[in-house]
């Protein structure tokens, strides 16, 4: 890589002028001698005074009509400022640059949503989520086998029920075959090694797009409980690896953990949604599940947690913890970096991150008009969450960032 040639004040860097003949030792002046022998670790300071000699990278006056300008003397200068510290030194070169990296993001770091779909219908777009279809559950094999061979860990599933299985009890959620749990099974089937994450949540089964039961503009925390751990465990049977309870009902971890142990599901992990916010980065996914008219200008603000909250959301994951959680997660995940950072400083656990549908569409509205750089922006907002502390992220962008890390 060549080194830009800068020119600042009537000073350069280019090269000097070659030198004739040997070039003369190297003999400190008296001055910094006497700094040398007082201050070892003080290395003595040449750059831009006058008595510099020229070096290759330092700057030396230009063949300038112009007076020189006036810079401070020597003593002037604060060991462990500029001019001796210049940051951007680690920057200067690609392997430099990948040497000092502080975080990587690696394909084992992605767990890839997909929507599932039933019927004949191999895939369906998905228009809110320019990229993304749902599949059917052969075409999920086959998807889920490519991305098991690019290295991403795990899926997580999200089924799209049809309207007519959906009910206000949610009966749907928990039957051992419905299309959920068919899809576990053809999947650890097929694709044994690739993880398997289901949510648990009755938002895809209810008529009314809730994630929990309804009475009268109520929803029913402990009703709710009885339908989760019968959804978590039929998806338990099927084989599932991860539940993933993204519902914001209270006790529901403890609740799930209790029903799995007794029955034997001692090895199935809880993921849960322990951060979950009342979103409105939630749309596009509501689209894609078909849960959108289903819960109409209805929100989820009595169970999933306001935005303004920080500290709550660490009540919410001590809890999650206290109750048998493997995992927690905050969601979404761009806005709220902040908790990913507290979340995984104050508990310590395998911390995940979801960046979520809406999330997902901003940047593909704004790379399909030509505004981001695709190969760029994907990879970096992922990176951010790296660098707040997650441990994996769930994203949209899974299949494409793991090609892109691959070809390196
Ligand atoms: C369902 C669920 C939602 C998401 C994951 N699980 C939507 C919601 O809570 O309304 C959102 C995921 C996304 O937006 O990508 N409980």
């Amino acid at each position: 890589m060549t080194r830009m040639q800068e020119t600042v004040h009537g000073w350069t860097n280019a090269a000097p002028p070659p030198k004739l003949g040997r070039s003369a030792p190297y003999v400190p002046s008296r001055k910094k001698r006497g700094r040398r022998s007082i201050k070892p670790v003080n290395r003595p300071v040449f750059a831009m005074t006058d008595r510099a000699a020229p070096r290759k990278a330092a700057l030396r006056p230009l063949p300038s009509s112009q007076p020189p300008v006036a810079l401070p003397a020597a003593e002037a200068f604060q060991p462990g400022q500029f001019p001796q510290v210049r940051m951007r030194r680690n920057r200067r070169t690609d392997w430099l640059r990948a040497m000092v990296a502080e975080h990587k993001l690696s394909v084992s770091d992605l767990i890839w949503p997909v929507f599932v779909l039933d019927g004949s219908k191999a895939r369906e777009a998905v228009p809110s989520m320019p990229g993304v279809d749902r599949l059917s559950i052969p075409a999920l094999i086959d998807a889920v086998g490519h991305a098991g061979e690019l290295g991403i860990p795990a899926v997580a599933l999200f089924p799209v029920v049809p309207p007519a299985l959906k009910s206000a009890q949610a009966e749907e959620a928990w039957r051992p075959d419905n299309l959920a749990n068919r899809a576990i099974r053809a999947l650890k089937d097929a694709v044994p090694h690739v993880g398997v994450i289901c949510d648990v949540a009755l938002d895809p089964y209810t008529s009314h797009g809730h994630d929990g039961l309804l009475e009268d503009d109520e929803i029913l925390n402990d009703a709710t409980l009885d339908v989760l751990v019968r959804q978590a465990q039929a998806q338990a049977e099927a084989g599932v690896d991860i539940v993933a309870p993204s519902d914001m009902m209270d006790g529901r971890i403890g609740r799930i953990r209790q029903a799995l142990d007794a029955r034997g599901f001692q090895n199935t992990a809880i993921l849960a949604y322990a951060a979950k916010y009342a979103s409105a980065f939630y749309g596009p996914f509501r689209d894609a599940v078909g849960s959108k008219t289903n819960l109409g200008s209805g929100d989820k603000r009595t169970y999933q947690m306001d935005p303004a909250n920080g500290d709550e959301a660490l009540r919410e994951c001590a809890l999650d913890v206290a109750e048998g959680a493997d995992m927690l997660m905050v969601k979404p995940g761009m806005p709220y970096l902040d908790l990913v950072w507290r979340v995984k400083q104050a508990f310590s656990m395998p911390t995940f991150v979801y960046q979520v549908s809406g999330e997902y569409s901003m940047l593909m509205a704004a790379i399909e008009r030509g505004w981001l750089d695709r190969d760029r922006v994907l990879v970096e907002s992922l990176m951010g969450f790296k660098r707040a502390g997650a441990d994996a992220i769930l994203t949209y962008t899974a299949v494409e960032v793991a090609k892109r890390l691959k070809k390196g």
